[in-house]
């Protein structure tokens, strides 16, 4: 950790939490037993995201496409939601973080919705950090939805055509406010995005570790971030131009 050069910390780290299920299998257990030490790698990563001064921590729970799995592990995921919000509510009030959701939350059952509003609404004023869930999200549903609130912005006369910047598009995204993230972590070893932040990922460095979600502890995400912090970021310029 003293390792890490705190100037150079990622404003926005985003995670892609995955290998529950083979964490699981590897040991004979339930998918969703899996998924329940996958809660524990939750706690760990926002407390040292928190710890760290990172500003966003942005974490893929639910995809959209998650709700075609077994209704039994689909109903342990929802509930792993809401108990996971009931019990931290007060670790964010003491922490400062700020909670907030992306994603087709109209999916949700009610009363996982309902908690989830009501952690939002209680952690709003909470500026030490924002943690963004992902939840029944999909990239490609959210670029369809912008374009499609955008033709309605056109067609009423609040946006012309020639207004439409990528600033502009943005600000029709979920994560409208939010800086784009720095770091994109994910775990067990897949190079895949999965439908994740498509837009916003234009210019992230990207980190894929071999280790299981649910084994992913502060160890891991300091090795990710020190990695990172190796990295040169050129936003499509030349060496020199960035050196000056
Ligand atoms: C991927 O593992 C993991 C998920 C479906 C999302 C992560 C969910 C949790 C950590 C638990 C509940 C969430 C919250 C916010 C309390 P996988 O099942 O796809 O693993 P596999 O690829 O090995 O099968």
């Amino acid at each position: 950790m003293e390792r890490l050069i705190k100037e150079r910390l990622p404003r926005h780290v985003a995670v892609i939490m995955d290998g529950n299920g083979r964490w699981a299998e590897k040991r004979s257990l339930s998918r969703i037993e899996g998924h329940k030490q996958g809660v524990k790698a939750i706690r760990d990563t926002v407390e040292t995201a928190r710890r760290l001064g990172i500003n966003v921590l942005t974490l893929y729970a639910f995809s959209r496409e998650n709700w075609k799995r077994p209704k039994r592990e689909v109903t342990a995921l929802m509930r792993l939601l809401k108990e996971y919000l009931k019990r931290e509510l007060q670790e964010m009030l003491d922490n400062d973080i700020r909670l907030v959701a992306m994603g087709n939350l109209e999916d949700l059952p009610p009363d996982v919705r309902k908690t989830l509003r009501e952690t939002i609404h209680k952690t709003r004023s909470r500026n030490g950090m924002i943690l963004n869930l992902a939840v029944s999200y999909s990239g490609r549903a959210e670029l369809l939805r912008a374009v499609k609130r955008i033709c309605q912005d056109n067609s009423k006369g609040k946006l012309r055509a020639q207004e439409i910047t990528s600033e502009v598009f943005s600000r029709y995204l979920f994560t409208n406010g939010l800086p784009d993230p720095d770091l994109l972590i994910r775990t067990s070893g897949e190079f895949r995005l999965s439908n994740f932040l498509l837009w916003q990922i234009a210019y992230t460095e990207i980190y894929v570790t071999d280790v299981l979600w649910p084994d992913f502890r502060k160890k891991d995400f300091i090795k990710a971030l020190l990695d990172y912090q190796k990295r040169e970021r050129r936003f499509g310029l030349t060496r020199r131009q960035l050196t000056g």
